[in-house]
């Protein structure tokens, strides 16, 4: 198969802090980052000894570590204080018996409190599991049960949504708000720290793929050198950033990005919590006085949507902006450059990876329409289906020699599942399609599995389905990702109805509700289809996403 997409746009030259990140980061390597950790001194590390306590033992505790907005306005805290807060968990968490590599669950909307959870289990020697906030009842038993988590840190709202009796394996809830009553100083030096081995457990993300419930992706310590070499080189974070992640810890980019990376580059970071309103971004960007700001494509494209909003605004203090999780349209990187004056870069990676591997280093040129390439020390193939490279221009499977510092550690339980990723010798394959160019720059092409992304979010057509044919009306379901001009993709679910039962609009709410209210909001669908019959292969009776998602793409041509 041959490319049919070229890149007809311009591409936009690399800019100004071209200089700076040079003097900066000239010949930065994996083998440099360990020395910037304890790891390259005693061969032991903690993620959260490097990513807070660190700088604190360095001389820099009066140094705002987070700002963290609400309705309430903004509430500040310097290293010392998210030490102090850190270490005051990570000692209850000791005297309910937490130990090394047990599994702590964090369920907590996007707050200070959220960050300092997760690190507070990590200084313990635990593995931190955050959910996302959006989760309802079957998304949390199916993941805390999956590798049977002990203990859970949540509020008094979000526990609502936890069915503790079918969680054999939780024996403990901690609320935040207890948590906050409790007068006892956090001024400990490190000897709430557990040191760990580069392969221990650090933190469990789930994530779906096109079969089967969302896969426990473990990673290990040694990621903190992929976390702190590309905040150095990809973020381009210095010491007088203030950094701002939209995304929530419960996924791996609110967690790698929003969390580790910039603060193992100690930079001052931004945390707000609530649903996404242009006018509150831009606002806060304002007010303070952002620097370096990593989001998703389908909020560039809301924002681009709201006109000309932005003018309201000063955004002058944006120097560097950076996009992950679903493709990033040229239209949007041409606007962002035209109307905000920065660049938009691309970065590529996966729950899986632990980390970006193809990205757009600030100091290179931008090819609208194509991810960027391999970061330096990695590398990137396009294979065909016997696992050999192709020429530039051939589409095949977006592939990365492995391993490389954060690539995870394991799938929870599930050793085939994690060989499948490496079937030929040598390789990651991601499942996404791509070519080359001749300098390298790789172009996404699409999944080669029928794993939906929806604003940046991956969503398994077989966990929707399931929780659709639970519903009483439902006999079969078929769930495909329907091309969509601002989600990149939105949840559509093809359904047959048992007998009895007639088609309307109410029933197909209903429907969606159910999911909604069980599974989770960004994974209802968002449209349904009532169909007398599905497409179905003629040998095992599967149904056949494919054909659906065909169908969908075609009435889409037709319309445009
Ligand atoms: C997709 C998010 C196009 C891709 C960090 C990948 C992208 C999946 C890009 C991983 C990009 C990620 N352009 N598609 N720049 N980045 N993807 O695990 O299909 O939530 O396999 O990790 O998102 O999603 P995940």
């Amino acid at each position: 198969m041959s490319s049919n997409v070229s890149s007809h746009i311009d591409p936009i030259e690399g800019d100004f802090h071209l200089t700076n990140y040079q003097k900066t980061h000239d010949n930065f390597s994996w083998e440099d980052a360990k020395k910037l950790l304890s790891y390259g001194k005693t061969g032991k590390l903690n993620a959260a000894y490097e990513t807070i306590d660190r700088h604190v033992d360095e001389g820099y505790g009066e140094k705002i570590a987070l700002h963290y907005v609400d309705e309430n306005g903004t509430k500040s805290l310097t290293f010392r204080e998210v030490k102090a807060e850190t270490d005051k968990y990570a000692q209850i968490l000791k005297e309910n018996g937490v130990k090394k590599g047990d599994r702590v669950f964090v369920f907590l909307p996007k707050t200070a409190e959220c960050y300092i959870a997760i690190l507070s289990v990590i200084k313990v020697g635990a593995i931190a599991g955050p959910l996302f906030e959006a989760f309802m009842e079957d998304a949390i038993k199916d993941r805390i049960n999956d590798c049977t988590g002990s203990l859970l840190i949540t509020d008094h709202e979000l526990v609502k949504r936890v069915p503790q009796a079918d969680i054999p394996s939780l024996e403990t809830i901690l609320y935040v708000e207890d948590i906050a009553k409790e007068d006892r100083t956090g001024n400990h030096g490190n000897e709430l720290v557990e040191w760990v081995d580069p392969e221990d457990g650090l933190i469990i993300h789930y994530t779906s793929g096109s079969t089967g419930k969302p896969k426990g992706v473990l990673h290990a310590h040694r990621s903190t050198v992929h976390h702190i070499v590309t905040g150095k080189w990809v973020l381009d974070i210095h010491d007088e950033d203030v950094y701002w992640c939209t995304s929530h810890p419960g996924w791996v980019t609110g967690s790698v990005y929003g969390l580790f990376a910039p603060w193992l580059n100690r930079a001052t970071i931004v945390i707000q919590g609530g649903r996404f309103k242009a006018e509150n971004w831009y606002q806060l960007m304002e007010d303070l006085k952002v620097t370096i700001w990593y989001s998703a494509p389908t909020a560039f494209r809301m924002l681009m949507s709201q006109g000309d909003l932005h003018e309201k605004y000063d955004l002058s203090s944006l120097r560097h902006v950076l996009s992950v999780g679903e493709p990033l349209n040229p239209e949007v990187i041409t606007w962002a450059h035209k109307k905000l004056q920065v660049r938009i870069h691309d970065t590529w990676w996966m729950t899986e990876t632990g980390g970006h591997l193809i990205v757009n280093l600030p100091s290179e040129k931008i090819k609208p329409g194509s991810m960027g390439r391999a970061f330096p020390g990695i590398e990137v193939g396009i294979l065909n289906a016997n696992g050999e490279k192709l020429p530039a221009g051939e589409v095949g499977q977006l592939a990365v020699k492995a391993p490389w510092p954060g690539l995870m550690k394991e799938i929870w339980g599930n050793e085939d599942k994690f060989k499948s990723y490496f079937i030929y010798e040598g390789w990651y394959i991601s499942g996404d399609l791509a070519y080359q160019d001749e300098e390298g720059h790789v172009f996404f092409q699409g999944r080669s599995d029928d794993m939906i992304n929806s604003a940046g979010e991956r969503i398994g057509p077989f966990e929707v389905e399931s929780k659709l044919i639970e519903h009483p009306a439902v006999a079969e379901a078929g769930v495909v990702g329907k091309p969509d001009e601002v989600r990149g993709e939105i949840v559509k679910a093809f359904i047959t109805l048992r007998p009895g039962f007639l088609a309307s609009d109410n029933l197909k709410e209903e429907i969606r509700l159910f999911v909604r209210k069980n599974l989770s909001a960004h994974a209802a669908p968002r449209e349904i289809e009532i169909v007398e019959d599905l497409p179905k292969t003629k040998i095992s009776g599967k149904i056949l996403r494919r054909q659906l998602k065909a169908l969908e793409v075609e009435k889409q041509a037709v319309k445009s």
